[in-house]
This record gives structure tokens, sequence and C-alpha cells, in this order.
């Protein structure tokens, strides 16, 4: 997929097909994440791959509204390390979700890539999935993203209908809205 008709198409996907996503696609789709870029090259990132159906079901047990997470064949638990990653944007804030949010828009790009839906979830009770992946202190969950094919009968792919226009997020030399 080019990747600007990518910017244009590729949306959330809630609903999946109980179709198994093959181990070198999955591969290719976090490969993807992987190979975003990080301030001083930290990489303050892990991914913990869920297929175990009783795992999952504790996951999306974890995320109010996320049964539909349940549906997809494999669900990604996207982690952000602060001790890695230690640099402050602007000397106020942690740069580490930042970078973990630059690596799933390259994984949901990717996923897009092999016919494959996903939908970054930040709706997720981070205690309860501590809890069932025992992370160590320093370890924070940053996303939860379902990951499958995508039902047909669900699909809403196509342009953001809500996104605001260049005009209204853009302005040249000055803060002047
Ligand atoms: C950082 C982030 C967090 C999100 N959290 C959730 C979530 O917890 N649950 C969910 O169903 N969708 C979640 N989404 C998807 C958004 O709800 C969705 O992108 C937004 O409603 C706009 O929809 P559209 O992209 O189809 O236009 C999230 C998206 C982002 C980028």
């Amino acid at each position: 997929m080019e990747v600007q008709e990518a910017f244009r198409s590729v949306r959330p996907c809630r609903a999946f097909l109980p179709r198994p996503v093959p181990d070198d696609a999955l591969r290719r789709v976090i490969d993807a994440a992987r190979l975003a870029s990080t301030g001083s090259d930290q990489q303050p990132w892990r991914f913990i791959v869920v297929h175990d159906e009783e795992r999952k079901r504790k996951v999306a047990q974890a995320v109010p509204r996320g049964a539909f997470l349940n549906l997809a064949p494999v669900i990604l638990v996207a982690l952000g390390l602060e001790e890695a990653a230690p640099a402050l944007v602007g000397g106020y804030m942690m740069s580490y979700p930042l970078e973990v949010a630059a690596a799933i828009q390259n994984l949901t790009l990717a996923a897009a890539a092999e016919q494959l839906g996903t939908c970054w979830c930040t709706d997720f009770k981070e205690g309860k999935l501590r809890e069932l992946f025992q992370l160590p202190e320093g370890v924070r969950v940053v996303g939860v993203l379902p990951l499958g094919y995508p039902d047909p009968a669900s699909l809403t792919n196509g342009p953001a209908p809500g996104r605001m226009g260049f005009s209204e997020i853009v302005a040249f030399e000055n803060f002047s809205w």
C-alpha cells in the first residue's frame, strides 16, 4: 500500500474474522514498530504478543468496552520503559510515550499493508495488566492492540470524516488562532 493512500484509508478496526494471523505477517508488523526512530536510539519499547485465548480474555477484561479485543486472534501489548528514556521533551515531558506512539503508528500502517487491522486502545486499567504480565517497576503499558483480519461487514476504511482541515490546524509565523 502506498504511504499517502495508507494515511487516507487506514482506520481503527474493532471487528475481526476468526482467521489466524500468519507468523511471518505478525513478524513484519512488529518489525515495522521496531524500526521507528527514538531519541538517542534508546528504543524504550517492548511488545507482548498474546495468542492464548484465556490470556486474551483477561487482557480484554482489563479494557472497559474492550470486548471486541477478544475477537482478534492476536492482542499486542505495547510497553514503554521509563528508565530507558529519561530524556525530557522540552524539559518537561517524558519521551517514552512519544517513542512508543511512533512505533505503534508504524505497526498500524504495516498491519494495513498485510491486509490486517488494529486499533490502539488506551482505555485500559493498567493495574490489571501489570498484575497479569507481572510487569516490573518502570515498565508501563502504553497501548493494547488487537490484530487480525478485519470483518468486511464492519469495515470503515476510507477518509476519516472528523478530521480538522489544514487551515484549522496550521498557522504561519505565529500562534494565530
Ligand atoms: C492514542 C489513541 C488512543 C485510542 N484509544 C482507544 C480506545 O481506548 N478504544 C478504542 O476503541 N479506540 C481508541 N482509539 C481509536 C480512536 O477512538 C479513533 O481513532 C478516533 O475515534 C477517530 O476515529 P477514526 O480514526 O476512525 O476517524 C485510540 C486512538 C488513539 C490514537
